[in-house]
């Protein structure tokens, strides 16, 4: 069985006189698993593009062991245009589960939460701690600041000592079932869409 067509074809001639156009995709094809309006568009511009409406919420995990997860993280968190991903404790991970979308986000590196720490207070970031813990508070109704950096924790220890230190509150997915918890990349999903009901369509 033949794959479909993903994208799009060569485009026709004349090309549109426009820079933030990459002539090899002109000649070639797009391909890429990027939205209609950057069809064409080379990265940098894209980048550029996303940089100057980049959502104010970062997303930083802690000591993450599973490359598939941190994958889903980025991808998620470029999918929300967050202004960014901050890793630490891991400097090396498989990117495949990104779908290539870490190209179009700035992620930064810290070797430990007191580095993380440091940089949010420096710029003035309340960091949110999410998790299932004794205490937390549920995030479904928590006013999540606007600019803010969400942390989450190890998948099976959860947020360290020092990550519940640092941040200002803890907040919680409310379950219902059994289990303890849901997978760390999916908790991330919905806690950035939390962020996104709250401050882009107003819902409290
Ligand atoms: C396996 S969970 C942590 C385990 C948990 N603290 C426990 O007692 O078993 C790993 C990470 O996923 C995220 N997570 C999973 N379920 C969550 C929930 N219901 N609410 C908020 N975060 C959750 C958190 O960031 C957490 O640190």
């Amino acid at each position: 069985m033949t794959e479909p067509d993903v994208g799009v074809g060569p485009h026709p001639r004349p090309w549109p006189d426009d820079p933030r156009l990459d002539p090899d995709l002109l000649r070639e094809g797009d391909r890429r698993n990027v939205v209609d309006r950057y069809r064409y568009w080379k990265v940098e511009a894209i980048v550029a593009d996303l940089d100057a409406r980049r959502h104010p919420f970062w997303v930083a995990i802690e000591n993450w062991r599973h490359d598939l997860n941190i994958g889903t993280v980025v991808r998620t968190a470029n999918a929300f245009n967050a202004a960014g991903v901050r890793i630490v404790g891991r400097r090396r991970w498989n990117r495949r589960g990104a779908m290539v979308t870490d190209r179009y986000m700035h992620i930064h590196h810290h070797p430990d939460v007191a580095s993380l720490r440091e940089w949010a207070v420096g710029e003035e970031l309340p960091v949110i701690g999410i998790d299932l813990l004794p205490g937390s508070i549920p995030l479904e109704t928590y006013p999540l600041p606007r600019r803010c950096v969400l942390l989450f924790g190890q998948e099976g220890p959860g947020l360290s000592p020092a990550a519940r230190e640092a941040s200002v509150d803890v907040c919680h997915i409310t379950q219902f079932g059994s289990t303890r918890s849901i997978n760390a990349g999916v908790a991330a999903g919905i806690a950035m869409h939390t962020w996104i009901r709250r401050w882009v369509f107003g819902q409290t």
